[in-house]
């Protein structure tokens, strides 16, 4: 997003640029590489997968309280590098209901990334559908899914992605910028300050933060905005085991309080605070278990 010199946002590394624009619904995405140009996919047919979960063929009504916050149909993302073609996502056809707490793991290099870059409207599917609470969201334009990001999404990175300049309160503050009132921004800021425990580091900034308190603060800006749906990479990755697993512990407390979540783990301590899990292998699912 370009900073101007009304925003309160200071001028950041591009990479924090890029997470500023997914966390305010800026109608900027995060730039791709020239080689990561989509690739239309000729294998659109023969979809389902056995391990979809047999959802409806029917279209779930828009916002209705049993309609999956999660649907996808033979989703597929194709990479082209050169000549090469990597189809990083094949014909991903699941589905999460609303609550759900979800774990995806699978080898490096097996999809995770780029399937929950689709899931988080960061990214367009070259085929296939996938459906946000009923709507429709594959083909929307790039100020659409920026709307969608900043409202109905909350992201939480294993590398915290906290603005460096900003106390934990401002960062948290940042998704409700374009959407709120002004004078309830703070206050609300606050709550979700409060309910990830650092109420009292609040006018910390991240530098003078622990680890664990950083993702925290991330926690509570994924939170600020009631989103629909929580997506989580390697949340845990950059954390040591028990700063990981108290995370995680915040995690499933929010899942009590009805969040739906969704975390990429490498880690079956990690995945095991969830209900479920789903592995990807070469960019198809491969299982899908309830536990
Ligand atoms: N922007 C890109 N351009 C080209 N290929 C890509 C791009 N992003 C990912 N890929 C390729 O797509 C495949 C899936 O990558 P992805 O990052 O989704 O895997 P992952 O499961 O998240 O791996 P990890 O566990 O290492 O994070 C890999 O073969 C990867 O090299
Ligand atoms: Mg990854």
């Amino acid at each position: 997003m370009p900073s101007s010199p009304a925003s309160p946002i200071p001028a950041q590394s591009k990479d924090t640029a890029n997470e500023e624009s997914i966390l305010s619904g800026a109608a900027t995405v995060p730039s791709s590489p020239a080689y990561s140009i989509p690739a239309q996919s000729k294998d659109t047919a023969n979809n389902e997968s056995i391990l979809s979960g047999g959802f409806a063929k029917s279209k779930d009504a828009v916002g209705a309280k049993d309609t999956p916050v999660i649907r996808t149909e033979s989703l597929t993302r194709t990479y082209r590098m050169g000549t090469a073609e990597v189809q990083a996502v094949k014909n991903v056809s699941f589905t999460i209901q609303r609550g759900e707490f979800v774990a995806l793991m699978g080898a490096s290099g097996s999809g995770k990334s780029t399937l929950m870059h689709l899931l988080g409207c960061l990214d367009t599917p070259n085929s296939g559908h996938y459906w946000l609470e009923g709507e429709d969201v594959s083909r929307l334009s790039t100020r659409a899914r920026a709307t969608i990001r900043n409202r109905r999404i909350g992201f939480i990175f294993q590398s915290f992605n906290l603005l460096p300049r900003l106390s934990a309160l401002d960062n948290v503050t940042l998704p409700l910028m374009y959407s709120v009132a002004q004078k309830s921004v703070r206050k609300r800021a606050g709550e979700a300050i409060a309910r990830v425990g650092l109420a009292s580091r609040a006018n910390h900034r991240p530098n003078e933060l622990s680890g664990g308190e950083r993702q925290r603060v991330a926690i509570a800006r994924a939170l600020v905005t009631a989103p629909s749906l929580l997506l989580a990479d390697e949340p845990t990755g950059n954390l040591d085991s028990k700063t990981g697993l108290e995370i995680m512990a915040l995690l499933g407390e929010l899942h009590r309080d009805g969040s739906t979540i969704l975390i990429v783990t490498h880690d079956p301590t990690v995945a095991g605070f969830a209900e479920r899990v789903i592995v990807m292998q070469d960019g198809s699912l491969m299982s899908n278990e309830y536990f």
